[in-house]
């Protein structure tokens, strides 16, 4: 081996690996070249071990040759490179338009179910009132749905073909929200002011206006000095903020939980109160039970019925979802049929 021809070498090598370079298509192959002619095990490594072999004098001018060879190789490599890298982001870009001026595609929106829609609206306003949201279980203990609710073991509605009972003994679906309130007056003290929506079951002949499953909100309030002149005037609030200024009344009414007990009407919503098939031409519909609440039942909830009165509400949210909207049917709620619920967005 002599200067010459290792010299020749590394300038055939050099105009090989630049030829190369310039060929690559993709930055996968640069890298390829790279370790082909610079890497530990490369070409360019090859050549230089026949450096040894040559007289002392000509080394360092051979490793100078080698040094521009390998500078060139890599200066070709970096340039190539750089090139490959801008065209593909160029392909990418191209790839990538978008069209600023497209319209967009529209998002389509969901919105509340009328009964959650409805429950929203009437703790709204008992909210202003200072009225907690609380809530009971659907699966309740037969003495918290109906004994402690002073509802005897011989009263109709703990007839067999009312509840529902599940296989728990002692146990069954809840008729109403009423057992919340027990559970409030053992959990908390008085002042109480406790909203209570949930759903409710019963075994029912399912028709227009009665469902085996359905939803009610439950109200109480407990405090010192509590009387029915402050259900009759927060009812009229809540009236009012629903269905606008229109008159209300009290009717006696009865519910084992409740004394004295009250159906409370407001003016019917369709007619105004001339009389109308909606109310029965009677001019006036019933939107909800209440009355002061019975001391068996304070005692029941763990307060002391000389020194607290209370009072306590319940309403079907089914029916006054009904009014607000104008639905016939309370079967509609359950079916969910998309045509009856998008009328609500
Ligand atoms: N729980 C009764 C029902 O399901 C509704 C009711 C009436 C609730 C009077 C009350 C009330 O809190 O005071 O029919």
């Amino acid at each position: 081996m002599d200067f010459e021809s290792l010299s020749a070498d590394l300038r055939s090598l050099q105009a090989r690996a630049l030829e190369e370079i310039s060929a690559a298509v993709d930055p996968g192959a640069l890298d390829a070249l790279q370790i082909q002619y610079l890497g530990k095990k490369g070409d360019l490594t090859a050549v230089l071990r026949g450096i040894g072999a040559l007289p002392a004098d000509d080394r360092p001018r051979v490793g100078a040759i080698a040094n521009e060879v390998g500078e060139a190789v890599k200066g070709a490599l970096a340039t190539r490179g750089t090139e490959l890298r801008s065209q593909v982001q160029t392909i990418r870009l191209a790839a990538e338009k978008v069209d600023v001026t497209l319209p967009g595609r529209p998002v389509a929106r969901g919105a509340l179910h009328p009964i959650p829609e409805t429950i929203e609206a009437i703790a709204e306003v008992f909210g202003q009132f200072g009225f907690v949201i609380h809530e009971g279980p659907e699966v309740e203990d037969d003495l918290t749905n109906f004994q402690m609710l002073n509802i005897a073991p011989d009263h109709p509605a703990r007839d067999l073909w009312d509840t529902l009972y599940v296989d728990i003994p002692g146990y069954l679906l809840r008729t109403h929200t009423s057992p919340g309130q027990i559970r409030v007056m053992q959990s908390t003290r008085p002042p109480i002011r406790a909203l209570l929506p949930g759903r409710c079951f019963r075994y029912e002949a399912v028709d227009a206006s009665h469902g085996s499953e359905f939803f009610q909100v439950e109200g109480l309030m407990v405090d010192e000095g509590t009387s029915m002149a402050d259900l009759k005037g927060l009812l009229d609030e809540f009236a009012h903020a629903l269905f606008g200024p229109r008159k209300t009344r009290f009717r006696p009414g009865y519910y084992p939980f409740t004394e004295p007990s009250v159906a409370f009407d407001v003016e019917c919503v369709v007619c105004g109160g001339v009389g109308c098939p909606a109310c029965s031409k009677s001019g006036w519909m019933t939107i909800l039970g209440a009355g002061m609440v019975h001391p068996v039942v304070l005692q029941y909830g763990g307060i002391d019925p000389e020194r607290y009165q209370g009072f306590a509400f319940g309403m079907g949210v089914e029916r006054i979802a009904n009014l607000r909207h104008a639905v016939p049917d309370l079967r509609y709620y359950l079916e969910n049929d998309l045509r009856f619920l998008e009328q609500f967005r």
